[in-house]
């Protein structure tokens, strides 16, 4: 097989098998990624655009019970169930074998946000395509990266429904950037949600924050 992987806390996490391809981890993924740890334990898990499927893996990892991996491309589904396979089931897994594992506690749902998603979650993490769209993307990096004219489209639709899919005491891990207006997000729906910024990481050319989401009812 043709493959791109990263290793990461002592597993593999591949991005590119063969024709499919998703989105390779970077900063934002490992920010979200590094917190974790310390919440997971014991819960039921959205992984919304999951792309490689780094977040539900490592929410594996440290305990949750149950994780959905959800997304709009069908190759980041491939590759996630291939990664969940590969890491704690089979590491002799193919593509072509792939199909015939089962998973218990993990499930892969083609959906545009919250369109198929019919369960509710301990916790949805969110690390969405953020920034500004460009307007010469491919498709893949548009899919990828592109939140809309402003960076906040995506953001704002899934903050708009993501209430109605947590249990109560339920929360959400969402990254944001400086580059896409997050103080504009913050206000629209501070009736919602109560935020609180867990992590920051100054970039080159932007800064990425990781803000855990409360419901206010
Ligand atoms: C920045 S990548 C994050 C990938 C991975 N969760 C990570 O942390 O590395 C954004 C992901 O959101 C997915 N996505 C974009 N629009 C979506 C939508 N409307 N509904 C569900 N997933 C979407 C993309 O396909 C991509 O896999």
């Amino acid at each position: 097989m043709n493959t791109k992987y990263v290793l990461y806390d002592e597993l593999k996490i591949f991005y590119k098998i063969d024709k499919y391809e998703t989105y390779p981890p970077h900063e934002d993924s490992f920010l979200m990624t590094e917190y974790l740890g310390n919440i997971v334990i014991g819960k039921k898990v959205l992984d919304m655009g999951c792309g490689s499927g780094i977040q539900g893996i490592i929410s594996k990892k440290y305990g949750s019970n149950y994780i959905t991996f959800a997304d709009i491309d069908r190759d980041a589904l491939v590759i996630s169930k291939y990664n969940y396979t590969y890491n704690f089931v089979d590491s002799s897994v193919t593509l072509n074998s792939l199909k015939e594992y089962t998973l218990e506690n993990a499930e892969f749902i083609l959906t545009d946000l919250f369109r198929n998603i019919n369960k509710k979650y301990d916790l949805i993490l969110f690390n969405p395509p953020y920034l500004p769209a460009a307007g010469d993307e491919d498709e893949k990096s548009k899919l990828w990266t592109a939140g809309g004219k402003t960076g906040n489209e995506i953001i704002d639709n899934f903050l708009s429904d993501a209430y109605k899919y947590l249990n109560n005491n339920g929360c959400i891990l969402l990254l944001v950037s400086s580059l896409s207006n997050p103080p504009y997000i913050l206000s629209k729906y501070s009736k919602l949600y109560k935020f609180k910024v867990v992590k920051k990481l100054k970039l080159f050319f932007e800064e990425l924050i990781l803000i855990e989401l409360f419901p206010k009812f």
